[in-house]
């Protein structure tokens, strides 16, 4: 029996891109339900030949549901994801709210899909500059096993939402008429500036968002032990992260073979050739489901060390898509039944 699929935060970025994806995919569904906040009611969102309306998520919306696709922020997760799972519905969850639960597996399909198999209802979807990193380190710690990631990220404004794009539209167009740019979404001006903050600080001076791609690395590849340290940069670009990402390792990997091993690897694109200036950009990614790895090259100052550049659509492999992919995994595999509903009430 196909599923009936929600989308909770369907007027999103993300939320949408999921709908295009469903569409694309011609993922087999039985009905799908698109909920938002009651500001959104009876905003229209085109489906195969279909208008789908917008709903406000009330406790019983989910009730008949056997996917929801949650991308309305933490807070919607954290109350309405346990009512889902007690009517039935298995949750697949776009916010950080349940990523370090030890009830909820952290997937990333090409990586660790295993982990779905005694899923108990509830399944987080990474964060999007942690399922790009690990999509393509995953590999190369199988057979190097890597001691030490150190990570920085040049993150676009559309991790932020709907309301990043805006932001920074709106400033551009300001600057360009000489009027002042008004800050509201940033801390800072993002239009023409970078900005090393993103998510709010902790007491150790690293943002959330750093801790996030340590500790979600940590859970991905089940190594509490692997060392990874993250800096974290909001840059003005639309779509696309990019990251800088320095690997040690206990067994060695020249370059060659990290891209022999990488242009076999499920969900990579190694795009890799100094000599004719290729190398992924954000413009490349965007609007694909591959994640691009390029710069690969011998870190010189260390015995068994590589630097790597890599670059995916956040909002697609980075969220919706990867969710997508869960979705799949779980209809293909008959994983749709959950023991105990009322687990996470
Ligand atoms: P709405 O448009 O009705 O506010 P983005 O990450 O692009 O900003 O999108 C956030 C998504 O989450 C939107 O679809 C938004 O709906 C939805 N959302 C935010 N807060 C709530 C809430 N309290 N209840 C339901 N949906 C919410």
């Amino acid at each position: 029996k196909k599923p009936v699929i929600a989308i909770v935060g369907a007027t999103g970025a993300v939320g949408r891109e999921c709908i295009k994806l469903f569409e694309e995919r011609n993922f087999p569904l039985n009905d799908i339900k698109l909920f938002a906040s009651s500001q959104s009611v009876g905003i229209k969102i085109p489906f195969n030949s279909d208008e789908l309306s917008v709903q406000e998520i009330t406790d019983q919306s989910l009730q008949d549901v056997d996917i929801a696709i949650f991308s309305a922020g933490s807070e919607v997760s954290k109350k309405y994801a346990p009512i889902a799972v007690s009517s039935g519905c298995v949750v697949i969850d776009n916010s950080s709210h349940w990523r370090m639960d030890d009830r909820c597996p952290l997937v990333i399909p090409e990586v660790n899909a295993h982990t779905l198999d005694n899923h108990r209802g509830i399944i987080a979807n990474p964060n999007c500059s942690t399922i790009q990193l690990i999509v393509v380190l995953a590999p190369l710690h199988n057979i190097g096993k890597i001691k030490r990631i150190i990570v920085s990220t040049y993150q676009s404004v559309s991790g932020t939402g709907q309301k990043g794009i805006n932001e920074i539209e709106k400033q551009t167009l300001q600057i360009f008429n000489l009027q002042q740019p008004e800050v509201t979404i940033y801390p800072h001006r993002i239009a023409f500036n970078c900005i090393p903050h993103i998510d709010s600080f902790l007491d150790n001076d690293y943002t959330k968002e750093e801790m996030k791609i340590t500790n979600e690395t940590k859970k991905i590849f089940d190594d509490p032990a692997i060392k990874v340290t993250a800096t974290c940069v909001r840059v003005p670009v639309f779509y696309g992260h990019s990251e800088s990402v320095n690997i040690e390792m206990e067994n060695k990997i020249t370059p060659q073979q990290a891209r022999a091993i990488l242009s076999q690897a499920p969900g990579v694109c190694v795009y890799d050739n100094p000599k004719e200036n290729m190398y992924p950009t954000p413009l490349d990614a965007t609007g694909e489901d591959l994640t691009f790895v390029g710069r690969i090259r011998e870190d010189h100052s260390i015995d068994n060390g590589l630097n790597l550049w890599i670059v995916a659509d956040n909002v697609r492999k980075g969220a919706a898509l990867n969710a997508i992919q869960i979705a799949e995994h779980l209809v293909n595999n008959d994983l749709l039944t959950i023991d105990n509903p009322n687990l996470f009430l």
